[in-house]
């Protein structure tokens, strides 16, 4: 298959690539010409783990390709996947000024059949509104069709994820459109190509069949999917941390109860970690996003607003946390461990770690950080407004309290009675849950968690 992917970042860049080592010939586009000019240097844009190898092997096979030029790739291929971004307007809509940009540049490149799939996350119509537009802009006579494919990878795990689906979900008008995306996914479904987590390297093995779910949808059921998932797994966690304040109030452990919960095969462990509430690029927009198309459409989806509610009250609940146990903030120093919004990607976008640290500097604290990978983003952020360390020992000398915002493996590693001796009271602050009380207390810190 010869496939376009626009938009060259954590989506665009990830799909490209995993698309190139199932075999397809993929050419990448962006507007951003640094970027492009980057990767043909092959210097990948952001922090994912096992990316920039697989980049390299298939610019090597000469299966990945990187063009700023929208028409060369739309002209060069059938399939076209759309994967820029759709942010937040100041009222919670997405932003889909970008895709309207390049479906129009996609319409006027186009010179036979194309299928022009919305990979990027968008709100239920706007297929109509893409295929509305590409007629407007398009040729007389050159045929297409627009398809949704949602994209479910997490950062930090996401070629494992797009390898390895719980399922592929296509939106389509016909069966043209269907199977072409089916032959685009083929080695996925079959599971021809998988990624191995540990040894951070794809494997390729012999086919089975029909693996992984391949559902086929209407447009509109399969955009839909995608909102609606997003802001059930959001849901999932502000429910947990909501769960966490009450056990607070009533004495229990949410470890305890969450994990009591979880044993019920109908709700599943998974993102029933309390802690200071979601983060990133994706939830919060997704949430807002959800509840304003609903409200456009008329239907009034109350749930939705009450998930976004208990997520900031999360935060500012934290930060009466550490008020509480500093006593006094002003002139106090923090070591900050974890920046970025989830560990093993290098994101800020909707980090909690922003709120933290702008609340604690408003109170007239000093703030001493340090995160595994996403430094040079948080230097642009924070600029000399923090002090930046060399690991997280660095960071706990002489600080007054440490405040973990980010559960990367090397911090629930930490030697914890380094840390104890290096600052200077010992006070931990644990947004995450990541140790036991009653380890901590033996240890002789001031332990503070969530729900516990
Ligand atoms: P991103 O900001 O990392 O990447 C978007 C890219 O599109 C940027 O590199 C930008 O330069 C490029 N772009 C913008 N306008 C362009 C144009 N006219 N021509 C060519 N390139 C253009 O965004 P992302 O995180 O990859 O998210 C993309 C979409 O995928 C969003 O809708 C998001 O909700 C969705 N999504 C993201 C994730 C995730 O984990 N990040 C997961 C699933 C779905
Ligand atoms: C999320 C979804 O998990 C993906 O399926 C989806 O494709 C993606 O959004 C998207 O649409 O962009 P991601 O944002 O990368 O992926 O990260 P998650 O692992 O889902 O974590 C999101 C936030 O929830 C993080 O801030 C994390 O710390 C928080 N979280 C997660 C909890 O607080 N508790 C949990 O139990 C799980």
């Amino acid at each position: 298959m010869r496939i376009a992917v626009i938009g060259t970042g954590y989506v665009g860049l990830v799909s490209g690539v995993c698309f190139a080592e199932c075999g397809h010939d993929v050419i990448c586009v962006d507007n951003n010409e640094v970027k492009i000019a980057n990767l043909h240097k092959g210097i990948i844009p952001i922090y994912e783990p096992g990316l920039d190898v697989l980049v390299k092997r298939n610019v090597k096979a000469k299966r990945l390709h990187f063009t700023t030029q929208i028409p060369e790739a739309v002209k060069n291929s059938s399939v076209i996947f759309i994967a820029v971004g759709t942010p937040p307007l100041p009222t919670g809509e997405a932003d889909l000024s970008y895709i309207e940009n390049v479906a129009k540049q996609v319409a006027t490149s186009m010179d036979s059949y194309k299928v022009v799939v919305e990979k990027s996350t968008v709100p239920v119509k706007t297929g109509e509104w893409v295929k509305r537009t590409i007629r407007f802009n398009s040729q007389a006579g050159v045929d297409f069709d627009v398809a949704s494919n949602p994209e479910f990878l997490r950062e930090g795990s996401a070629i494992g994820d797009f390898l390895k689906p719980d399922r592929i979900v296509v939106g389509v008008e016909n069966k043209k459109a269907a199977d072409l995306l089916e032959e685009c996914y083929k080695p996925i479904i079959d599971q021809a190509v998988s990624f191995d987590l540990e040894k951070q390297e794809v494997i390729h093995q012999t086919p089975q069949s029909n693996i992984v779910p391949f559902l086929v949808t209407s447009v509109s059921s399969s955009e839909l999917i995608k909102h609606a998932s997003n802001s059930f797994l959001a849901l999932k966690i502000s429910y947990i941390n909501a769960v966490a304040n009450f056990c607070e109030l009533a004495g229990a452990d949410v470890e305890q109860v969450a994990r009591g919960m979880g044993l019920d095969s109908r709700i599943g462990q998974k993102f029933l970690n309390a802690g200071i509430g979601y983060g990133g690029s994706c939830f919060p927009k997704d949430v807002s996003a959800f509840l304003e198309i609903s409200r456009e459409l008329g239907y009034h989806f109350n749930l939705l607003e009450e998930v976004i509610k208990i997520n900031k009250t999360q935060r500012e609940l934290f930060i009466r946390k550490i008020k509480k146990a500093m006593w006094i903030v002003k002139d106090k120093t923090f070591a900050i461990l974890g920046l970025s919004f989830k560990p093993n990607t290098d994101d800020m976008r909707e980090a909690p770690s922003i709120d933290v640290i702008n609340a604690l500097l408003e109170e007239g604290a000093s703030i001493k950080a340090y995160d595994p990978v996403a430094m040079n983003i948080s230097k642009e952020l924070f600029g000399d407004r923090i002090t930046f360390c060399k690991d997280a020992y660095d960071t706990a000398k002489n600080a007054d309290a440490l405040i973990l915002l980010t559960e990367w493996d090397e911090f629930v590693n930490l030697d914890l009675e380094k840390i104890h001796k290096l600052l200077n009271y010992p006070i931990f602050i644990d947004g995450r849950n990541c140790f036991e009380p009653a380890d901590m207390a033996k240890l002789g810190f001031d332990y503070h968690c969530i729900g516990r």
